[in-house]
């Protein structure tokens, strides 16, 4: 089943368009979103991992929504925002298999909340209609805002699992990261 479009009350997360390459390109070469990753993509790079985003919400019955800004008082509507969504990673750590949720948001978007309300009605549709058991999320223990975001989201740490990610190399400022868990049964509780 291709993955449902999902409407919060200021957003509406969607499949991708063709027209979102280009501020999808442009997110991801600002150095200050890309801040927290080895290296900002190219033209090329970005296409190409739109494409590849598109067709697993094709695919299955998840992925990494676009994010569409529809209404909020202080700005105006705008198509493409950036993403938000789950997804399984493909190597091996003490934690995986799991499904992880994870986000980028284009610079002018931070500091209002899109995130959080976004990555709330992606856990509710994770674990409402998915039955996922648990949803995980990391990033390098650098990165406060992502943090904080799987803090408001009911995430919790535990400092034991943080780990060198696999992907990154050990020399890199940002090898090291922190795990974020929620179960269903926290989650429930606190919905
Ligand atoms: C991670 C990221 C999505 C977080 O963005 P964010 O703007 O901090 O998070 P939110 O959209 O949830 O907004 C929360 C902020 O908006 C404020 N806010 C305003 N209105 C709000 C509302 N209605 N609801 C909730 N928060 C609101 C909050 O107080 C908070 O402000 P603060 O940052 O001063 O504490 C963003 O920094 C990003 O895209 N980074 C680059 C990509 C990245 O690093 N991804 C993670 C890799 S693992």
């Amino acid at each position: 089943m291709p993955a449902p479009r999902i409407e919060t009350p200021r957003l509406l997360l969607r499949h991708w368009r063709q027209e979102d390459r280009e501020p999808f390109a442009q997110m991801n070469s600002n150095s200050e979103v890309m801040r927290y990753f080895p290296q900002t993509l190219d033209r090329v790079q970005s296409d190409l991992f739109a494409e590849v985003i598109q067709i697993g919400l094709e695919e299955r019955d998840h992925g990494l929504w676009a994010v569409e800004l529809r209404n909020d008082r202080s700005l105006e509507p705008a198509p493409f925002i950036g993403f938000v969504g789950l997804s399984v990673p493909t190597w091996n750590a003490s934690f995986t298999p799991c499904t992880e949720i994870g986000w980028r948001l284009n610079r002018p978007f931070w500091g209002r909340g899109f995130a959080t309300e976004a990555a709330r009605h992606v856990l509710r549709y994770g674990f409402q209609v998915l039955k996922l058991n648990e949803v995980v999320s990391f990033t390098s223990l650098l990165n406060a805002r992502s943090m904080a975001l799987m803090e408001r989201l009911g995430m919790t740490r535990d400092i034991t699992e943080d780990f060198d990610h696999p992907k990154v190399e050990t020399n890199n400022e940002l090898c090291r990261h922190a795990l974020y868990r929620i179960s269903d049964k926290k989650w429930a509780n606190s919905n």
